[in-house]
């Protein structure tokens, strides 16, 4: 099992990925760490709780940043909900997260651990890049990270940006010149891990109180993507969940990739040299493809191991 810490920002694709990840058998999850990006910390923080409780997934949760480094914070609330959690009120118990902040606890795991520790980052990357600022000897404390983020070429956030790296470039080019290999799942593949509204209706009639709520958080964006005439929702983070537990059904290519910090159109732009003859060093690897169908019933598949339960 792979040791890793879940760094996001839930955020509705956020809790699906996370709803799978609890059921992935090639992860030891250590802890989640919350990062400000769909909506605020502290909304992004009471989802991580909430959604960890819900679902039985007893890690620590470590709050992180409330923002992007130099920058003012944007959001995606109009796409997620005020709450971030379309309007589904995870209420908990556990009412405080530790009393580190996110980026100490990435240092300590990844002490702990060796250099087997694994990032997965499906939000803002504020936090990767102050563990990186702050402690220089963690690069070689990493085996790797796994982002949801970029693109090679179009921008959901801008024409040229996607959201995660938009939301903080500067800290996304740290995290990218780092020296960690970092496996970029960005919008060239997440656009095509598209579930349709009968996909989700046959998670939802797995029955158990997460598939429903599978169902029922997703119904905002599906919404919100029928406005822009497409019939479902990416699952931008569970496609990059899935790509971290097992790359089989996807197709990555080594790549040298950086982020555009000073364009004002361009401003977030992961520019990706996959094809020519700059000699870029290789410093990770784009996620450009996945097999929708191995990816709907790796989906499937997880989802029934959550009880129906009586009554
Ligand atoms: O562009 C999609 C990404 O931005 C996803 O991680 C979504 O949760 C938002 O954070
Ligand atoms: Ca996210």
């Amino acid at each position: 099992m792979k040791p890793v810490i879940i760094d996001c920002d839930p955020g509705v694709d956020d809790a699906v990925a996370i709803l799978l990840a609890n059921k992935l058998p090639e992860f030891n999850i250590l802890a989640i760490t919350t990062v400000a990006g769909n909506v605020s910390l502290e909304r992004t923080t009471y989802n991580a709780l909430g959604l960890a409780e819900f679902i039985g997934l007893d890690v620590p949760v470590y709050r992180g940043a409330a923002g992007p480094m130099f920058r003012e914070r944007v959001d995606a609330a109009e796409v997620h909900g005020n709450d971030g959690m379309a309007g589904i009120d995870l209420a908990h118990s556990r009412k405080e997260v530790e009393g580190v902040i996110a980026w100490d606890a990435i240092y300590q795991h990844a002490v702990a651990w060796k250099g087997e520790l694994e990032l997965i980052a499906i939000g803002p990357l504020t936090n990767l890049g102050m563990a990186f600022i702050k402690y220089p000897d963690l690069p070689k404390l990493l085996k790797r990270i796994v982002i949801m983020g970029g693109s090679t070429n179009e921008g959901n956030a801008s024409p040229a940006a996607e959201f995660n790296i938009y939301a903080d470039p500067e800290a996304a080019d740290i995290v990218f010149c780092a020296g960690v290999p970092v496996h970029m799942c960005g919008l060239d593949m997440t656009m095509k891990a598209l579930m349709t509204p009968e996909d989700i209706e046959r998670v939802a009639a797995l029955g158990s109180k997460e598939a429903k709520f599978f169902r029922d958080v997703v119904q905002g964006i599906i919404a919100f993507m029928k406005k822009l005439g497409v019939d479902g929702i990416n699952m931008h983070d569970p496609a990059a969940m899935l790509y971290a537990a097992d790359g089989s059904i996807f197709k990555a290519y080594p790549a040298g990739i950086r982020v555009e910090t000073r364009g004002s159109i361009t401003l977030g732009k992961t520019v990706t040299d996959l094809y020519s003859d700059a000699k870029w060093p290789k410093n990770g690897f784009a996620v450009m493809d996945v097999d929708c169908e191995a990816f709907m019933a790796r989906v499937m598949e997880l989802m029934k191991q959550y009880q129906v339960l009586a009554g």
